[in-house]
Protein backbone atom coordinates (compact mmCIF):
# COMPACT_ATOMS: atom_id res chain seq x y z
CA UNK A 1 0.00 0.00 0.00
CA UNK A 2 2.70 2.39 0.65
CA UNK A 3 6.39 1.47 -0.55
CA UNK A 4 9.23 3.89 -0.17
CA UNK A 5 12.27 3.19 -2.15
CA UNK A 6 15.74 4.53 -1.36
CA UNK A 7 14.33 7.73 -0.28
CA UNK A 8 16.65 10.97 0.32
CA UNK A 9 14.84 14.37 1.58
CA UNK A 10 15.48 17.87 2.69
CA UNK A 11 13.42 20.65 3.30
CA UNK A 12 15.82 23.24 1.09
CA UNK A 13 17.48 22.43 -2.04
CA UNK A 14 21.14 23.35 -0.68
CA UNK A 15 21.11 21.85 2.52
CA UNK A 16 21.59 18.27 3.87
CA UNK A 17 19.33 15.17 3.73
CA UNK A 18 16.91 14.60 6.59
CA UNK A 19 15.69 11.70 5.35
CA UNK A 20 18.57 8.86 4.18
CA UNK A 21 18.17 6.45 1.90
CA UNK A 22 15.18 4.96 3.58
CA UNK A 23 13.21 1.87 2.18
CA UNK A 24 10.55 -0.18 3.38
CA UNK A 25 6.83 -1.26 2.39
CA UNK A 26 3.61 -1.59 4.22
CA UNK A 27 0.82 -3.60 3.39
CA UNK A 28 -2.83 -2.99 3.37
CA UNK A 29 -4.22 -3.32 6.41
CA UNK A 30 -0.33 -3.11 8.43
CA UNK A 31 0.15 -0.72 11.57
CA UNK A 32 3.72 -0.15 11.90
CA UNK A 33 4.94 2.46 14.44
CA UNK A 34 7.20 4.78 13.29
CA UNK A 35 10.12 5.08 16.54
CA UNK A 36 12.62 7.29 16.96
CA UNK A 37 13.77 10.08 19.16
CA UNK A 38 13.17 14.03 18.68
CA UNK A 39 14.78 15.20 15.49
CA UNK A 40 14.77 11.32 14.10
CA UNK A 41 13.09 12.14 10.89
CA UNK A 42 9.51 11.06 11.85
CA UNK A 43 7.43 13.98 10.97
CA UNK A 44 9.69 14.11 7.87
CA UNK A 45 9.01 10.66 6.40
CA UNK A 46 4.97 10.93 7.14
CA UNK A 47 5.40 14.72 5.06
CA UNK A 48 7.26 12.72 1.96
CA UNK A 49 4.62 9.80 2.01
CA UNK A 50 1.94 12.45 1.88
CA UNK A 51 3.83 14.36 -0.36
CA UNK A 52 4.26 17.72 1.20
CA UNK A 53 7.80 17.40 1.79
CA UNK A 54 9.39 16.83 -1.89
CA UNK A 55 12.08 13.99 -2.10
CA UNK A 56 15.33 14.53 -3.50
CA UNK A 57 16.30 10.65 -4.69
CA UNK A 58 14.38 7.51 -4.61
CA UNK A 59 10.64 7.15 -5.22
CA UNK A 60 7.37 6.71 -2.93
CA UNK A 61 4.93 4.15 -3.99
CA UNK A 62 1.24 4.86 -3.35
CA UNK A 63 -0.94 1.63 -4.32
CA UNK A 64 1.23 1.18 -7.08
CA UNK A 65 1.84 4.39 -7.54
CA UNK A 66 4.74 6.43 -8.05
CA UNK A 67 4.09 9.81 -6.47
CA UNK A 68 4.40 12.34 -9.43
CA UNK A 69 3.47 15.27 -10.72
CA UNK A 70 0.75 13.45 -12.46
CA UNK A 71 -0.12 10.63 -9.26
CA UNK A 72 -0.36 13.54 -6.00
CA UNK A 73 -3.72 14.25 -6.43
CA UNK A 74 -4.82 10.89 -6.50
CA UNK A 75 -2.13 9.73 -4.07
CA UNK A 76 -3.25 12.59 -1.40
CA UNK A 77 -6.87 10.85 -1.68
CA UNK A 78 -5.52 8.22 -0.39
CA UNK A 79 -3.58 9.12 2.83
CA UNK A 80 -4.69 10.86 5.48
CA UNK A 81 -2.22 12.77 8.29
CA UNK A 82 -3.18 13.50 11.77
CA UNK A 83 -0.90 16.40 12.58
CA UNK A 84 0.66 16.13 15.63
CA UNK A 85 -0.66 19.66 16.78
CA UNK A 86 -4.58 19.58 15.80
CA UNK A 87 -4.10 23.51 15.88
CA UNK A 88 -1.60 22.97 12.85
CA UNK A 89 -4.80 21.16 10.85
CA UNK A 90 -8.12 23.30 12.44
CA UNK A 91 -8.30 26.93 11.30
CA UNK A 92 -12.19 27.48 10.78
CA UNK A 93 -14.16 28.80 13.44
CA UNK A 94 -16.46 25.62 14.06
CA UNK A 95 -15.04 22.01 14.01
CA UNK A 96 -18.25 21.23 11.88
CA UNK A 97 -16.49 23.80 9.18
CA UNK A 98 -13.07 22.01 9.54
CA UNK A 99 -14.41 18.79 8.17
CA UNK A 100 -16.73 20.02 5.95
CA UNK A 101 -13.98 22.24 4.00
CA UNK A 102 -11.92 19.10 2.75
CA UNK A 103 -14.83 17.47 1.35
CA UNK A 104 -15.85 20.80 -0.36
CA UNK A 105 -12.61 21.35 -1.97
CA UNK A 106 -12.94 17.86 -3.03
CA UNK A 107 -15.93 18.68 -5.12
CA UNK A 108 -17.95 16.45 -2.79
CA UNK A 109 -22.04 17.87 -3.44
CA UNK A 110 -23.07 19.71 -0.12
CA UNK A 111 -25.54 17.26 1.05
CA UNK A 112 -23.41 14.11 1.25
CA UNK A 113 -20.25 16.32 3.10
CA UNK A 114 -23.00 17.31 5.67
CA UNK A 115 -24.21 13.49 6.09
CA UNK A 116 -20.19 12.61 6.04
CA UNK A 117 -19.06 14.88 8.45
CA UNK A 118 -21.63 14.45 10.86
CA UNK A 119 -21.44 10.55 10.73
CA UNK A 120 -17.84 10.90 11.26
CA UNK A 121 -17.97 13.43 14.14
CA UNK A 122 -21.29 10.88 16.04
CA UNK A 123 -19.01 7.77 15.34
CA UNK A 124 -15.66 9.74 17.41
CA UNK A 125 -18.42 10.57 19.77
CA UNK A 126 -17.72 14.43 19.23
CA UNK A 127 -20.96 15.26 17.22
CA UNK A 128 -22.00 17.31 20.06
CA UNK A 129 -18.98 19.80 19.67
CA UNK A 130 -19.95 20.22 16.02
CA UNK A 131 -20.41 23.55 16.46
CA UNK A 132 -17.33 24.85 19.22
CA UNK A 133 -14.44 26.67 17.79
CA UNK A 134 -11.93 24.24 18.01
CA UNK A 135 -9.95 26.70 19.83
CA UNK A 136 -11.83 26.42 22.77
CA UNK A 137 -11.92 22.61 23.30
CA UNK A 138 -9.37 20.21 25.21
CA UNK A 139 -6.38 18.33 24.18
CA UNK A 140 -8.24 15.67 23.88
CA UNK A 141 -11.15 16.81 22.08
CA UNK A 142 -8.99 18.92 19.63
CA UNK A 143 -7.97 15.51 18.28
CA UNK A 144 -10.71 13.72 17.95
CA UNK A 145 -12.09 16.38 15.96
CA UNK A 146 -8.75 16.74 13.82
CA UNK A 147 -9.02 12.79 13.45
CA UNK A 148 -13.24 13.06 12.42
CA UNK A 149 -11.85 15.53 9.72
CA UNK A 150 -8.87 13.04 8.62
CA UNK A 151 -11.57 10.41 8.40
CA UNK A 152 -14.12 12.28 6.59
CA UNK A 153 -11.97 12.28 3.23
CA UNK A 154 -12.13 8.23 3.99
CA UNK A 155 -8.36 7.50 2.97
CA UNK A 156 -7.00 4.51 2.59
CA UNK A 157 -3.95 4.97 4.58
CA UNK A 158 -3.93 6.54 7.95
CA UNK A 159 -0.77 8.78 9.33
CA UNK A 160 -0.85 9.75 12.45
CA UNK A 161 2.01 11.92 14.25
CA UNK A 162 2.44 11.60 17.87
CA UNK A 163 -1.28 11.16 18.49
CA UNK A 164 -0.99 10.87 22.07
CA UNK A 165 1.55 13.33 22.98
CA UNK A 166 0.33 16.13 25.42
CA UNK A 167 -2.44 14.19 26.32
CA UNK A 168 -4.04 13.15 29.64
CA UNK A 169 -4.67 9.61 31.08
CA UNK A 170 -8.02 9.01 30.19
CA UNK A 171 -7.97 10.97 26.81
CA UNK A 172 -4.92 8.72 25.86
CA UNK A 173 -7.06 5.82 26.29
CA UNK A 174 -9.70 7.23 24.39
CA UNK A 175 -7.75 7.74 22.12
CA UNK A 176 -5.64 4.66 21.57
CA UNK A 177 -8.72 2.67 21.23
CA UNK A 178 -10.56 4.68 18.28
CA UNK A 179 -7.22 4.15 16.76
CA UNK A 180 -7.06 0.41 17.26
CA UNK A 181 -10.16 0.20 15.84
CA UNK A 182 -9.95 1.82 12.76
CA UNK A 183 -9.80 -1.14 9.81
CA UNK A 184 -6.88 1.41 7.73
CA UNK A 185 -3.39 0.82 6.75
CA UNK A 186 -2.08 2.84 9.47
CA UNK A 187 1.80 4.07 10.49
CA UNK A 188 2.13 5.82 13.47
CA UNK A 189 4.66 7.73 14.76
CA UNK A 190 4.72 7.76 18.49
CA UNK A 191 6.94 7.95 21.86
CA UNK A 192 4.68 5.63 23.60
CA UNK A 193 6.07 2.69 23.55
CA UNK A 194 3.40 0.57 25.20
CA UNK A 195 0.84 1.70 22.56
CA UNK A 196 2.88 0.90 19.96
CA UNK A 197 3.25 -2.65 21.41
CA UNK A 198 -0.38 -3.00 21.27
CA UNK A 199 -1.23 -1.69 18.24
CA UNK A 200 1.52 -2.90 15.79
CA UNK A 201 3.16 -5.80 14.90
CA UNK A 202 5.85 -4.25 13.06
CA UNK A 203 8.07 -1.03 14.78
CA UNK A 204 10.51 0.91 12.22
CA UNK A 205 12.94 2.60 14.02
CA UNK A 206 14.41 6.26 13.06
CA UNK A 207 17.63 6.98 13.72
CA UNK A 208 19.31 10.36 12.50
CA UNK A 209 17.12 10.17 9.23
CA UNK A 210 17.86 7.06 7.88
CA UNK A 211 16.58 3.22 9.08
CA UNK A 212 17.97 1.70 11.74
CA UNK A 213 15.54 -1.06 12.63
CA UNK A 214 12.54 -3.20 10.97
CA UNK A 215 11.12 -5.20 13.26
CA UNK A 216 8.70 -7.22 15.63
CA UNK A 217 8.35 -4.20 18.30
CA UNK A 218 8.28 -6.04 21.43
CA UNK A 219 11.89 -7.96 20.56
CA UNK A 220 13.57 -4.17 19.24
CA UNK A 221 11.66 -2.14 22.53
CA UNK A 222 13.13 -4.84 24.35
CA UNK A 223 17.02 -4.40 23.04
CA UNK A 224 18.16 -2.43 25.62
CA UNK A 225 22.06 -1.47 24.06
CA UNK A 226 20.32 -1.27 20.65
CA UNK A 227 17.39 0.85 21.72
CA UNK A 228 20.58 3.09 23.98
CA UNK A 229 22.26 3.54 20.70
CA UNK A 230 19.27 4.54 18.94
CA UNK A 231 18.96 7.71 21.18
CA UNK A 232 15.33 6.27 22.83
N1 LIG B 1 10.68 22.92 8.37
C1 LIG B 1 11.93 22.47 8.52
N2 LIG B 1 12.96 23.07 7.89
C2 LIG B 1 14.23 22.59 8.02
N3 LIG B 1 14.56 21.53 8.76
C3 LIG B 1 13.58 20.91 9.42
C4 LIG B 1 12.21 21.33 9.35
N4 LIG B 1 11.46 20.50 10.09
C5 LIG B 1 12.31 19.59 10.63
N5 LIG B 1 13.58 19.83 10.23
C6 LIG B 1 14.78 19.05 10.58
O1 LIG B 1 14.59 17.74 10.11
C7 LIG B 1 15.15 16.80 11.03
C8 LIG B 1 14.08 15.78 11.36
O2 LIG B 1 13.04 16.43 12.04
P1 LIG B 1 11.61 15.77 12.26
O3 LIG B 1 11.22 15.06 11.03
O4 LIG B 1 10.72 16.84 12.76
O5 LIG B 1 11.93 14.70 13.42
P2 LIG B 1 10.95 14.01 14.47
O6 LIG B 1 9.57 14.16 13.98
O7 LIG B 1 11.43 12.59 14.52
O8 LIG B 1 11.18 14.70 15.78
C9 LIG B 1 15.64 17.59 12.23
O9 LIG B 1 17.02 17.75 12.11
C10 LIG B 1 14.93 18.90 12.09
O10 LIG B 1 15.68 19.94 12.64
MG1 LIG C 1 7.93 15.02 14.83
Amino acid sequence: MVRLVQVSASYAPQTTCVLNDISFRVSKGESVALIGANGAGKTSLLLAITGILPIRRGAVFIDGDELSKRTIRTAQRKTGLVFQNPDDQLFMPRVYDDALFGLLNRGIAEEEADRRVRETLDRLGVGHLADRSPFRLSGGEKRLCALAAVLAMEPEVLLFDEPTAFLDPKARRVLRAIIRSLPHTKLVATHDLDFAQDLCSRALILCSGALAADGDPAALFADAPRMTAWGL
